[in-house]
């Protein structure tokens, strides 16, 4: 069911001794990078950042070397169902970017300038890949046919999947796996057989709730615990083309323990007032700064919503911001803006109290991106 590839562990190392740094008086403090994710030749648009927060487009279409891909359901809109589809490494220094449909990932250096340079383009086998995860120089990779999302644990050891038809086969099947941790050896291997699975929302359950589908998830340290905080879609079309009636989508939290463990914090926070009112279909999260808020993205419903986050979660503005079709959204390191990548463009919006708060202000929405089959975004920062 699960295929990861652990590869270049190497490489990354290799590019170590480049290192980005801006001249104190540069305009530009950072870069944007979103994935067109196109069919015929995957590319990337890079964007330098300035330090008020918007962004000066450098290339419309950077080659990655690869194919992109339409994949499960996704078709135009959302057509990776993944998240992770594009991240940054932790030492700051690499873009790096999955081609779905040529089954490798590309490596992109960020250069001084904040442009992107193709460094290596490493094939991996089988579907996809759809979904990348980083610790230190381990990377691995997911293949598509079940799992949305894999991201590493902060104390590394563990990394975790979404499983994005979850709901689905559990309508049909009853398998009830929404989130599925496994260990990682010091080595950088994985457990054989998950070390804990995890739903927020039982088969048959009184409150008439759908079970969830899910995409983008995200694990935070706070006051040295580990919370994998999920946004849940409660009516995604199945594999099958059947899908539930759409209803609220929701928030679920648990903590991570050191050995892997999931232990329920808080299920089935609605993204509106209630399970009856609401945003649908929240897909992909991104945290604060601080940590004491995040936003998701509700794909279909065209919306941002924001929660505050204080180990407890609670819906603090069910519309924070609108825009077509958020797919994925990513901030900046210091907290002061966020970049949701929409069809057609990429959005910059100021969050309130210089990074503290929650609300959300347009300030440039630059219209580079294709109308369809984009996918995954991130924002490089200097240190
Ligand atoms: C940001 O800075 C640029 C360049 O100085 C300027 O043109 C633009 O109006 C500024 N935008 C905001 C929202 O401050």
């Amino acid at each position: 069911m699960f295929h990861f590839q652990m590869f270049f562990s190497a490489l990354l190392t290799t590019f170590l001794l480049s290192c980005v740094q801006a001249s104190p008086s540069s305009e530009f403090v950072g870069g944007v990078y979103a994935m067109s994710n196109n069919l015929d030749a995957n590319t990337m648009v890079v964007y330098a950042r300035r330090r008020n927060g918007t962004l000066k487009l450098l290339d419309a279409a950077l080659s990655t070397g690869g194919k992109g891909a339409e994949i499960n359901v996704g078709m135009g809109f959302d057509p990776l169902f993944s998240a992770n589809s594009v991240v940054i490494t932790p030492d700051n220094k690499f873009v790096l970017a999955v081609n779905a449909g040529s089954s490798s990932v590309s490596v992109l250096e960020v250069q001084p300038d904040f442009s992107l340079l193709l460094v290596h383009v490493q094939p991996v086998a089988g579907l996809g890949p759809t979904s990348i995860a980083v610790s230190g120089n381990l990377v691995y990779v997911s293949s598509p046919d079940a799992d949305a999302a894999i991201q590493f644990s902060p104390d590394r050891r563990s990394l975790v999947v979404s499983d994005l038809f979850f709901g689905f086969n559990a309508l049909r099947t009853g398998t009830v796996n929404e989130i599925v941790v496994f260990s990682v050896d010091k080595f950088g291997h994985l457990s054989t057989a998950p070390v804990s699975t995890a739903t927020s929302t039982e088969l048959n359950n009184a409150e008439g709730r759908n079970l969830p589908g899910e995409i983008g998830f995200e694990i935070v340290r706070s006051r040295d615990v580990q919370y994998v905080v999920v946004p849940e879609a409660r009516g995604l079309a199945g594999a099958d083309g059947m899908s539930p009636a759409d209803q609220v989508a929701s928030v679920s939290t648990w903590r991570l323990d050191s050995r892997g463990r999931l232990f329920p914090v808080q299920l089935d926070v609605p993204t509106g007032s209630s399970v009856t009112s609401g945003q649908v279909d929240s897909c992909r999260i991104e945290f604060s700064a601080d940590l004491r808020h995040f936003w998701v993205t509700n794909t279909p419903s065209n919306s941002i919503s924001a929660f505050s986050f204080n180990r407890k979660i609670s819906s603090l503005e069910e519309v924070a911001a609108t825009g077509t079709f958020p797919v994925d959204l990513w901030r900046s390191r210091d907290g002061k803006f966020l970049y949701p990548l929409f069809a057609g463009s990429v959005g910059a919006f100021e969050v309130s109290k210089g990074g503290r708060g929650a609300g959300l202000t347009l300030i440039q929405k630059p219209m580079n991106v294709p109308e369809m089959n984009a996918q995954g975004i991130v924002a490089f920062y200097l240190v």
